[in-house]
């Protein structure tokens, strides 16, 4: 019998209604279009509205388009891991609400917290499952709803972030297809640079923590670049090399999303041309855990079978990534 491998057998996502453009964003900050694109390359970015509505809103809606794509029966899906960093509640987890109201009846599920490396540390650690033989049909969901934690009056961090989710159905091949090789990172000497400070065991919300802004993003923008240029390049070269891979045989990079100019300086050191580049950042912004999802979801028609996809991210840890993946099936059938 063929060694099995995890592979990618469809894709779901949902981006919520609203959209927050550049102009609306320049009369709440003071900001300007053109320094958001020369800066970041963001255009517009969808936000969640309404009561009581979070992650698992996002993620479930994520969750029934792939359902219905696929044709798959919820009730054979054995397990959904959700990647996100603001979940609805610290718990139940997000996952456990997905599966809940997507009637996901016989699956478990939990999540994973590494912020914009989420999907790719999830996708990896549902592929295990896959591989020994233990599961058969694993639900990743990348998901998160970044308004619910940016600071509307900081010009430094609110252009960056949208909401969004996507998720992807992992299936056992033996064609050889799917996941061939990872490589993931974490250091959590990055984290001064980049989290969310109040709202944990560390700093329990109070009247201080929501005064004092503890509940926002932080991010020291420019030393978080330097390392997201450096070592989302350096593991995606990486991965090439241990693959033996030249920049013909890529048919994309799927990158982290969270600036055009990391995407094109990732790019670069790989010797790929910018068509070879999954690009959506102009039109959802940063959604975190989502953003390889909802790169695989918007390109879908245009993969084809064994095409070569390297995925690579960098975020809030620092964590960090890359994954080679062969692609399962022709993406053309699909209309959105
Ligand atoms: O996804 C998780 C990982 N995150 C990342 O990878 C993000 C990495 N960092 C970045 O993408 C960039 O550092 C930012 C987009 C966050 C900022 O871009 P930058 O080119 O590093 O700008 P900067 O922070 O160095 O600021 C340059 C100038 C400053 O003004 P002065 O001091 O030069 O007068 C800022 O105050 O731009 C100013 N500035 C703005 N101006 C207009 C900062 N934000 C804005 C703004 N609109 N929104």
């Amino acid at each position: 019998m063929g060694k099995i491998t995890a592979a990618i057998t469809g894709v779901g996502a949902y981006l919520p209604e609203y959209i927050l453009d550049n102009f609306e964003l320049s009369k709440m900050v003071d900001t300007s279009d053109e320094w958001i694109m020369t800066r970041i390359g963001i255009k517009t970015r969808h936000i969640l509205k309404g009561e009581g509505l979070g992650t698992s809103y996002l993620g479930e809606r994520a969750v029934q388009d792939l359902l219905e794509k696929t044709g798959v029966d919820p009730l054979d899906i054995d397990l959904l891991i959700c990647a996100t960093v603001t979940p609805d509640m610290f718990f139940p987890s997000t996952a456990n609400l997905i599966c809940y109201k997507s009637g996901l009846k016989n699956a478990f599920g939990f999540d994973i917290s590494a912020a914009c490396s989420g999907f790719l540390f999830a996708l990896n650690t549902g592929a295990q499952f896959i591989m020994n033989g233990t599961y058969k049909k694993v639900i990743i969901v990348g998901a998160d709803k970044m308004s619910s934690i940016i600071d509307y009056e900081d010009r430094n961090t609110c252009p960056i972030f949208g909401d969004g989710a996507g998720a992807v159905l992992l299936e056992p091949n033996k064609e050889g297809l799917g996941i061939q090789d990872a490589i993931l990172h974490s250091d959590g000497g990055g984290a001064q640079h980049l989290y969310m400070k109040a709202g944990g065991s560390a700093y329990p919300s109070t009247i201080e923590t929501v005064t004092n802004k503890w509940h926002y993003v932080h991010q020291e923008g420019q030393a978080v670049f330097k390392a997201a240029v450096s070592n989302m390049a350096d593991v995606s070269v990486e991965i090439m090399e241990r693959n033996h891979l030249t920049p013909d045989d890529i048919r994309y990079l799927v990158p982290h999303q969270a600036n055009l100019r990391i995407i094109e300086a990732t790019a670069h050191r790989m010797g790929l041309p910018k068509e070879k580049c999954m690009i959506n950042i102009d039109k959802y912004g940063n959604t975190t855990a989502g953003t390889l999802p909802i790169c695989l979801w918007d390109y879908e028609s245009r993969l084809k079978k064994g095409d070569n996809l390297i995925l690579a991210t960098f975020g809030g840890g620092y964590t960090w990534g890359s994954t080679f993946l062969k692609w399962a099936y022709d993406g053309g059938d699909f209309s959105k």
